[in-house]
């Protein structure tokens, strides 16, 4: 009879060891510790009939037998570098509710010439139809099959033999080599051990979703994200419709871009030109908006920053934020205080990001700044100025990258005016017919520039 051991692994990093400890030492979580049953069966997997390996000269290996899958979809082929690898694994990310299913859902049943296979250990496969019914819109080859057991799903897989495997999700999956629980460090590492060992032999992508724990990493082991080829994470703001598509890694492309999405009624839309939905037209223009030109990933785009400056009604000035970085926020207001002379510590601020997305880009800086002013002046900024420039803690207007994309962006959005700052190079920019650039070197100067009486 083999033998059955137990074993403690970490539930956040997946490191191993033979007795329970308090603290990881590998990642430093506490208590994270959970005892794991694994029967002597485990580690005797048949070896894949492998290829001898020899090493070949790189310039001898070809590349180009295996053209990537055409998904159908504009944002998701953007993502991945043009389409799915062969064989390539890919794992999705999200918080619970996020869309995951639909954006998976979605790509299969949009694949004509593809026959996918959804497997769901979540859901029923009439909750599935209820779902696939309410976005109706593909005329693919779609399977769907409800299974947690790897060995179950593994010869179903070699009967159907799809072109693309949906695993929704990878935490729910269970093998019967190990008792430990589904869930379990210990499964998920062993069940997609064996399907990324199913992918690369058979060359069939795999698309793997993942939960998400609450500080924002994938939940079970990180070892998940060391074996997969791709990492997709799928954030929004539960209140908002928007969904940005981001990726951590990816082996066949740039982890630069990023595809936007809208979810509504019957489904995930894409979003196609972000900047016309983003920026709110005004009728009379009112004081603390300000509009940025920020780039995400490869992809620029104008925003529209809104700021609050009121007197405080309590003791201590209360700082809020939405979708920017609350300590930049107050650094910002430092920068302002001390550099610009405004006086804003007795004042609440209250800041936001149009469209409940999160901004990260320094170049935003520029068009905080100016809402928060406009704001306390009570002064508003002209509707056809946008901004893009980092700030630094002296004052001084940073330059900023990819000034040309943004510019073009914002020539495209019939804005009149630019500001950016005068260090940005002269000689590296386009002549743009439709725009003005303004140029400013400090905060103090920009309220003469834009601030309308
Ligand atoms: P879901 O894909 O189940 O999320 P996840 O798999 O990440 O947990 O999506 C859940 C939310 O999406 C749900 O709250 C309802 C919403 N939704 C729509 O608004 N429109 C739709 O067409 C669908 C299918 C879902
Ligand atoms: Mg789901």
């Amino acid at each position: 009879m083999a033998k059955s051991k137990t074993v403690y692994f970490c539930q956040n990093c997946g490191v191993e060891s033979p007795k329970w400890i308090g603290r990881c030492p590998s990642c430093g979580e506490w208590n994270s510790y959970v005892e794991e049953v694994i029967s002597g069966g485990s580690k005797k997997y048949q070896p894949s009939e492998r290829q001898a390996s020899v090493p070949r000269l790189v310039s001898e290996i070809s590349s180009v037998d295996q053209p990537r899958i055409n998904t159908h979809s504009r944002e998701f082929n953007r993502i991945l570098g043009g389409g799915i690898v062969p064989g390539s694994v890919i794992l999705l990310g999200g918080e619970p509710g996020i869309g995951k299913s639909t954006l998976a859902l979605q790509v299969a049943m949009n694949m004509p010439l593809v026959k996918t296979l959804y497997i769901s250990g979540e859901e029923s496969s009439r909750q599935i139809k209820l779902r696939a019914d309410r976005i109706s819109q593909g005329q693919g080859d779609c399977y769907i099959l409800c299974e947690t057991n790897l060995e179950a799903i593994r010869s179903h897989l070699e009967k159907v033999e799809p072109g693309l495997v949906i695993i929704d999700s990878v935490q729910t999956l269970q093998t019967d080599n190990i008792d430990s629980p589904s869930g379990s460090v210990s499964q998920i590492r062993e069940c997609a051990a064996g399907l990324l060992r199913f992918a690369k032999e058979s060359g069939t992508p795999l698309m793997l979703i993942g939960h998400i724990t609450k500080e924002g990493s994938l939940a079970g082991p990180k070892v998940l994200e060391h074996i997969v080829d791709v990492v997709l994470q799928f954030e929004g703001d539960h209140n908002h419709l928007y969904r940005v598509l981001r990726s951590s890694k990816n082996r066949y492309g740039s982890t630069s871009e990023i595809g936007l999405y809208e979810m509504q009624g019957n489904g995930l839309r894409e979003v196609d030109n972000p900047s016309e939905i983003l920026i709110t037209h005004h009728e009379n223009s009112m004081s603390g908006i300000a509009i940025s030109a920020m780039v995400d990933g490869m992809r620029p785009f104008l925003i529209e920053i809104q700021a609050l400056v009121s007197t405080a009604a309590y003791g201590t000035p209360q700082r809020s934020s939405t979708g920017f970085d609350l300590r930049r926020l107050s650094m910002l207001l430092a920068v302002l205080e001390k550099r610009a002379g405004f006086r804003l510590s007795a004042k609440d601020v209250f800041l936001n990001v149009a469209g409940g997305l999160k901004v990260t880009d320094p170049a935003t800086d520029l068009a905080v700044i100016c809402a928060i002013l406009s704001s306390d002046t009570d002064l508003p900024v002209a509707t056809d100025v946008c901004l893009a420039g980092e700030v630094g803690l002296s004052g001084e207007i940073r330059p900023v990258g990819r000034l040309e994309q943004r510019i073009a962006e914002a020539e495209k959005m019939g804005f009149k005016k630019m500001v950016i700052s005068s260090f940005n190079k002269k000689d590296g920019l386009k002549k743009q017919a439709g725009i003005e650039i303004l140029r400013a070197g400090k905060v103090e100067q920009l309220i003469k520039m834009i601030l309308r009486p």
